[in-house]
């Protein structure tokens, strides 16, 4: 989505105003031939709302069936003109209840958390400001709600139970990760923030971006590993929810790797309108799940407590998923490949006091860290000094990154972008233009999906992480190898792979390079 010519040219004044909206709305009748909208979205389909501009109003199709209707004007447009269904909402808005984590964490990210005055359950949150909001009473759960005055909107993320008088947005992986990003220009359109939430909008998909070029470098001079399948699931213990949604696939693509299609062997659940793209499958079976899944990234919540004043002693650690208790956990056994080699990686890195991981609050609303966290285990050392942000191995259990409740983290007014604390990214040279990552599940044209899976060439029994690592060291060079050292805790020296020996093993004559030195 980009803004129509006319943002440049109202950019000067929509912020010198501090207003989104030309002054004189406010008290203009709602069929006022004026154009009031200063910034304005041009509508793309292929972005998750449409916008239509008229005059004092703005129309919103939001997936939903009806509209949601903005309108700057005291007076609101009729029904007869909008839809008898339309949901309206007078902006800018002051106050908001918000049910899902990823809209909680956008809104945080255009500095307007403060505007939130209710949420779901508190156990749920896992935002340390908003929780650091609830405990100064300035933001509520739903056992609190008495305490406040009902919000101005309400947004919430459950496609399942449909509410006419709530914004629903969708966040169930349906959507590829720079489309989910753009809702945060959506949700800026309720304070005026168009200008705002572009910029975050931009900042944030450059970031991904440009990781993803950097990446295609490395697939065109052969020093990425071909064949490193991924799998994405969540485990109840018996059964494994596999996910193969829009989300996942553009993801896996844009980090090298390709998704382990589990579709033959599993079947959709059946709420599959709510979970697009999921497939459910045994947990303890021989699939094409467990043996080409070169590695494993789970998200499930293992260990989350609801009540809401437990205290978790973070510094003690719980029993946390771990390499001893994994397999039977996750109900999986030790059969599979990605379990034997110990690749298996959980999303629970960032976790609250209730010990609920926030990968699919904040994984969405950041989806440039959720690349660099997936590239980070493809290809370790591929950005040195990178600190995985939600994903940690089975083999570190005490990797966390506690969510506390602190309002000090909250963003701040004209600090939006500055908190996105991006580093800066190097395009490579050929690299003129992002091609559709972060959209297209081959934005590359590198659709690998005749490469045999890394987990079928490797002799199963006996590989160490120095072999793990061995087959991402290509380019590893100098202080990376430090790096790569402390994310194995073993030692790889650096080779190089002969064109004829890529081309052996594309073939599936070779094995999956040998081990390197362990020390
Ligand atoms: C719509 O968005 C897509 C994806 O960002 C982009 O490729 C396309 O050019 C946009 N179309 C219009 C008409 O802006
Ligand atoms: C704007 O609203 C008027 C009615 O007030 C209608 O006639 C017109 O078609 C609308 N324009 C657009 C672009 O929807
Ligand atoms: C918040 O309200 C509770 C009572 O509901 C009170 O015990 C607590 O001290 C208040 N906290 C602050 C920071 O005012
Ligand atoms: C929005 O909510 C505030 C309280 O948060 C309230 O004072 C105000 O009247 C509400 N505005 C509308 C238009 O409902
Ligand atoms: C998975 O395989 C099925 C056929 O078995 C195919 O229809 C589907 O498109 C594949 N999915 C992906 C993401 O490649």
């Amino acid at each position: 989505m980009r803004f129509s010519t006319q943002f440049a040219a109202t950019t000067l004044l929509a912020s010198a105003a501090h207003a989104a909206w030309k002054e004189g709305c406010k008290s203009a009748k709602w069929d006022s031939q004026e154009d009031f909208w200063l910034n304005k979205y041009e509508p793309n389909e292929s972005l998750p709302f449409v916008p239509t501009y008229n005059g004092t109003y703005v129309t919103i199709r939001n997936r939903q069936r009806r509209y949601v209707v903005l309108h700057c004007s005291d007076e609101r447009p009729p029904t007869s003109a909008v839809g008898e269904e339309a949901l309206f909402v007078k902006v800018p808005i002051e106050s908001v209840e918000v049910h899902d984590g990823f809209t909680q964490d956008l809104i945080d990210m255009l500095g307007m958390s403060s505007a939130i005055k209710r949420t779901g359950a508190y156990a749920d949150v896992t935002n340390s400001c908003i929780r650091g909001n609830m405990l100064a009473n300035r933001t509520f759960d739903e056992s609190k709600w008495d305490q406040t005055e009902p919000a101005n909107v309400t947004f919430y993320g459950n496609v399942a139970a449909s509410d006419p008088k709530k914004v629903l947005i969708y966040s169930n992986g349906g959507q590829a990760p720079l489309v989910q990003l753009a809702y945060i220009k959506f949700l800026g359109m309720f304070w005026g923030m168009e200008e705002t939430a572009n910029e975050i909008y931009s900042k944030v998909s450059a970031n991904y971006r440009c990781a993803a070029a950097r990446i295609e470098d490395l697939v065109i001079k052969n020093e990425f590993p071909k064949g490193a399948w991924i799998s994405a699931i969540q485990s109840n213990g018996k059964e494994l929810t596999v996910f193969q949604n829009d989300w996942w696939n553009v993801l896996a693509a844009d980090a090298g790797s390709n998704l382990v299609n589990v579709s033959s062997e599993a079947k959709a659940p059946e709420d599959a309108w709510s979970a697009p793209g999921a497939y459910i499958m045994d947990a303890n079976k021989e699939s094409v799940l467990s043996k080409e899944s070169f590695a494993i990234i789970d998200t499930s919540y293992y260990d989350q407590v609801k009540e809401k004043n437990v205290v978790i002693n973070f510094e003690n650690n719980s029993p946390r998923v771990d390499v001893k208790n994994y397999a039977q956990r996750s109900g999986m056994g030790i059969s599979a490949f990605a379990i034997k080699e110990k690749n298996v990686y959980l999303s629970d890195k960032a976790t609250n006091r209730n010990l609920r991981h926030n990968f699919f609050d904040r994984g969405l609303a950041r989806p440039d860290l959720a690349l660099l966290d997936l590239i980070s285990v493809l290809k370790p050392g591929f950005n040195s000094g990178y600190t995985t942000a939600f994903l940690r191995s089975i083999e570190k259990p005490d990797e966390m990154d506690p969510q506390r409740s602190m309002d000090s983290q909250c963003v701040k007014k004209g600090e939006e972008v500055s908190s996105l604390k991006l580093n800066e990214c190097k395009l490579p040279e050929w690299a003129t233009g992002y091609h559709a990552a972060g959209v297209s599940a081959d934005a590359y044209g590198r659709n690998g999906k005749n490469v045999k899976s890394l987990a079928l060439d490797g002799k199963s029994s006996g590989l160490t992480g120095g072999q793990k690592a061995g087959i991402s060291v290509g380019s590893i060079v100098g202080g990376l190898l430090v790096i790569s050292a402390a994310v194995f805790g073993v030692m790889v020296c650096k080779r190089k792979r002969s064109t004829q020996k890529t081309k052996e093993m594309e073939e599936g004559k070779l094995d999956s390079p040998s081990p390197s030195i362990k020390v």
